[in-house]
């Protein structure tokens, strides 16, 4: 197939790319640029010997889009194009919304007119909310605690009322718990600008010098040792559950929802621990206050995608936290 990556420049969509372009699919890539390089493109290509089509532009421009699906008879979309950062999108919600929910409406307006009816989407688990218990199943009960996390949710039913709507079209929600490490290779991974929010690239920093400590948020949860546990899927294993979900939208019509975690939960010292061990080097860590909007426990019950896509996670939390600083401690400077 060939399958339009929005978003395809940024850690999920490069990682996503390669990918498929092993598994004999084409990919066209859109971007904007607005948290990712040039560079990740000279990377894909690098590692996977193979070329594909990029545009840089804004997935909100219609006429932009318009103008990619002209050009090149696209099979599939999978829309990682997105603001992320939860806690900045307290402080911009607007542009959250606008940004996330625009570009997905101009996809599905796009797309019909040009035969295009297959559209896997990212989605998080923060759709949950809260969560009153745990494993995380599919049906659960849904709710947000951000306005990055409700633009999630409102893709999601945008997305199930178009597929009720259009019978033709195929729907697949991937419901991504944490990802985290990066290609064998060393050479793609995340790149955060600025001071990262998120725990693995913060524990890289920290390892590599660039941050003094890593501050561990709360140590007082109901949780075996007291931090909060996640469920840390490889970025590699994640990428590949994106092949059989276009494969899976290719046979199914209607919207169908999978999480795609690896269905263990680790603390936030059992990775930092983890870290340590694989990579055999000590992290300068202190206990700090609980950050707002942190739930104690969110892992997934992965038996769904077991079953429908035929797919489950693979690398353990060693190759993680070895592939994590692999690619850190080759790129202190990222893409830059
Ligand atoms: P990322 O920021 O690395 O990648 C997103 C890419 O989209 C970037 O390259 C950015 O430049 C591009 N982009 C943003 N808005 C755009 C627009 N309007 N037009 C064109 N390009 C645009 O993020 P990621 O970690 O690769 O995440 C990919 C998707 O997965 C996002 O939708 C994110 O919300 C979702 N997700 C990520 C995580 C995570 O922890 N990384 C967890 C759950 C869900
Ligand atoms: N943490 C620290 N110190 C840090 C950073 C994180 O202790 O410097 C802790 C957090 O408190 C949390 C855990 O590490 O307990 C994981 O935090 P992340 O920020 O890496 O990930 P989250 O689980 O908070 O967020 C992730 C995605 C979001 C998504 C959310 C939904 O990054 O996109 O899951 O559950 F919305």
């Amino acid at each position: 197939m060939k399958v339009l990556l929005t978003g395809g420049a940024g850690y999920i969509g490069s990682h996503t790319c390669i990918e498929l372009l092993n598994a004999g699919h084409e990919a066209v890539i859109v971007d904007n640029y607005s948290n990712s390089k040039p560079e990740a493109l000279n990377r894909i290509r690098e590692i996977s010997g193979k070329d594909f089509t990029f545009y840089e532009a804004d997935c909100c421009d219609k006429t932009a889009v318009e103008k990619i699906f002209a050009e090149n008879k696209i099979d599939a979309v999978i829309h990682f194009a997105g603001l992320k950062a939860v806690g900045e999108s307290v402080q911009i919600p607007l542009a959250y919304y606008r940004n996330n929910l625009d570009s997905t409406l101009t996809l599905l307006e796009v797309m019909p007119k040009y035969g295009c009816n297959k559209f896997v989407f990212s989605s998080s688990a923060t759709v949950y909310g809260v969560p009153k218990e745990v494993p995380l199943v599919e049906g659960m009960p849904t709710g947000c605690t951000s306005p990055y996390g409700w633009t999630k949710y409102m893709i999601e039913q945008i997305l199930t009322d178009a597929s009720v709507a259009n019978p033709d079209l195929s729907v697949v929600l991937l419901r991504y718990f944490n990802p985290i490490g990066a290609h064998e290779s060393g050479r793609i991974g995340e790149d955060p600008n600025g001071i990262p929010n998120n725990l693995m690239p913060f524990i890289t920093q920290v390892a590599i010098g660039k941050r003094p400590e890593l501050g561990v948020f709360g140590n007082d949860y109901p949780t075996p040792d007291g931090t909060c546990v996640r469920d840390y899927i490889h970025v590699v294993d994640l990428a590949i559950g994106h092949v059989k979900a276009i494969e899976f939208a290719d046979k199914n019509k209607g919207t169908e929802i999978f999480n795609l975690g690896t269905g263990i939960g680790y603390s936030v010292l059992d990775v930092i621990h983890a870290f340590e061990k694989a990579n055999n080097l000590k992290l300068n860590y202190s206990f700090k206050p609980r950050r707002a909007g942190d739930v104690p426990e969110c892992y997934a019950n992965a038996e769904k995608a077991l079953k429908g896509l035929g797919w489950k996670a693979e690398r353990n939390l060693e190759d993680m936290c070895r592939d994590s600083w692999n690619w850190q401690k080759n790129n202190p400077n990222g893409l830059n």
